[in-house]
């Protein structure tokens, strides 16, 4: 680190010189002036790490001083300097938001160790700052690939999410379609975005410690409870709160939460004092909500204060074009990471790829790709690099070919179609002559829509 740069301001010369020579011994550069007018100036010029200010001085006195200086600077820590006796004036300053202060006749080491803490913060805050910002760069909307229509949907929604400040979110999906990336691109896009992330998974963990990490507890509050501890509402003040697993929150605990993202308000456990707090709320279920509600193991009324904006993140076997994208993605992110050369993948490779189902969806995807390239060292991933149940897939299961039938909610022919091209195509291994055969189609037709839906 740079030798910090310190101002010191006081009328008093004999002050002025001790704390210059103290200081100096300690390994910071001290700037010195005895005028407050001055003072503001200098701190617009050289931007001090902190300041030392004298409340009583003629002309322009410390407190306005102090008032000009978070103008320019609204971090910089200040140190108050009162008269024996002037806490008065010192307490009003703290209001202003000095850093801390000191009475006259003052320990000169005790300054020291203020100035150093002071410092120490500074820098701490500097790099949780960084830190957000360089989340907030790497959750970008960009992190989300896929061009199909429905993924374009989603990123367009999950834009106005984060620029509509803090209506509640509901993501739905199956495991694996970035449910948690679509809540850190929220959170992380919006002006939320400075302030802190915190998830909970609510599966994990039995009720009553999911209600201390959801909402603190006191001292005491239970025999366990040695210290007191903030929860992450509290700890999420400003920013968001994902609740991961939604569906598997305890029952019991329903009202409780219902009530904080209503009121905006909870208690800590063994406390009888309101807490009010300014977070976003995000969960996510790969759960049927609706129907948990209907069978009592999940509370309507949150239901409904959750899904006040709903976003459904589409399985991967319902956007197959997106595959070829998502190969690309992750083969450059890999091949970087893992240092491997590794150029693409096979066309063959490809196919197998795009014929298969995903029940993991892009979390799958993502893995055989990390697979391949961790182990292999060719320069294009083929098909023997890629895990049995995509290389030489068998008939589907039964289940999977379950009879389709139009109901009220009505059926999209092109869906159908393209369910079964797909099936054809897996169970002629990506083989398009035999894939057409079982089609009764030509190969050039078969192809046509192939690329009509993304399989090509
Ligand atoms: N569209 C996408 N583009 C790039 N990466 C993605 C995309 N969707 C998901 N991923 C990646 O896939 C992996 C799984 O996604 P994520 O953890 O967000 O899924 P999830 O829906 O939360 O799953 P689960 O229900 O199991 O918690 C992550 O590494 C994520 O970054
Ligand atoms: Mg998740």
């Amino acid at each position: 680190m740079p030798t910090p740069r310190v101002l010191v301001v006081d009328d008093e010369h004999l002050i002025r010189w001790s704390l210059e020579q103290h200081l100096e011994k300690n390994g910071y550069e001290v700037i010195t002036t005895s005028n407050g007018r001055e003072a503001v100036q200098i701190v617009q010029d050289v931007l001090p790490e902190a300041v030392l200010l004298d409340i009583q001085m003629p002309g322009m006195d410390g407190i306005e001083v102090l008032r000009a200086i978070r103008e320019i600077d609204p971090d910089v820590p200040v140190v108050m300097i009162t008269a024996h006796g002037g806490v008065g004036s010192a307490v009003a300053a703290m209001k202003l938001g000095a850093y801390d202060y000191v009475e006259k006749p003052f320990d000169i080491q005790r300054i020291t160790v203020l100035l150093a803490n002071a410092l120490e913060r500074r820098t701490l805050k500097g790099e949780v700052t960084r830190f957000r910002s360089e989340q907030g760069r790497r959750y970008g909307l960009d992190r989300m690939v896929g061009e199909s229509p429905s993924i374009r949907t989603v990123k367009e929604t999950i834009e106005k999410i984060a620029r509509s400040d803090a209506a509640t979110v509901l993501l739905q999906g199956e495991s694996g379609t970035g449910k948690d990336l679509a809540a850190k691109i929220v959170h992380y896009q919006s002006a939320r975005g400075e302030f802190p992330f915190v998830e909970i998974n609510c599966s994990a963990l039995p009720e009553t410690l999911v209600e201390s990490e959801l909402f603190g507890h006191e001292r005491g509050a239970y025999t366990d409870a040695k210290t007191m501890r903030r929860g992450l509402f509290e700890l999420a003040d400003g920013g968001t709160v994902f609740l991961d697993e939604i569906g598997d929150m305890p029952l019991g605990l329903q009202p409780k939460l219902l009530k904080a993202i209503e009121e905006k308000t909870f208690r800590r456990i063994g406390s009888a004092r309101d807490i009010r707090v300014d977070v976003r709320v995000i969960a996510a279920t790969n759960k049927n909500l609706p129907e948990l509600a209907r069978a009592r193991a999940f509370r309507e009324d949150l239901f409904y204060r959750l899904n006040v904006i709903p976003l459904r993140l589409p399985p991967l076997r319902e956007r197959r074009e997106d595959v070829p994208l998502l190969v690309r993605h992750f083969v450059d992110a890999f091949s970087r990471e893992c240092r491997k050369p590794v150029r693409g993948i096979d066309p063959s490779a490809e196919r197998l790829l795009a014929a298969y189902d995903w029940p993991g969806n892009v979390r799958e995807l993502r893995n055989i790709i990390e697979r391949a390239i961790i182990l292999e060292n060719a320069q294009f991933i083929l098909p023997a690099h890629l895990p049995p149940e995509i290389a030489s897939p068998g008939p589907p299961a039964p289940e999977a070919r379950g009879t389709i039938v139009v109901t009220e909610n009505g059926v999209s022919l092109e869906e159908v179609e393209k369910e079964l091209i797909g099936q054809a195509l897996k169970l002629a291994a990506g083989n398009q002559v035999k894939a057409a055969r079982l089609l009764h189609l030509t190969r050039d037709v078969l192809r046509y829509r192939m690329k009509k839906y993304g399989y090509l």
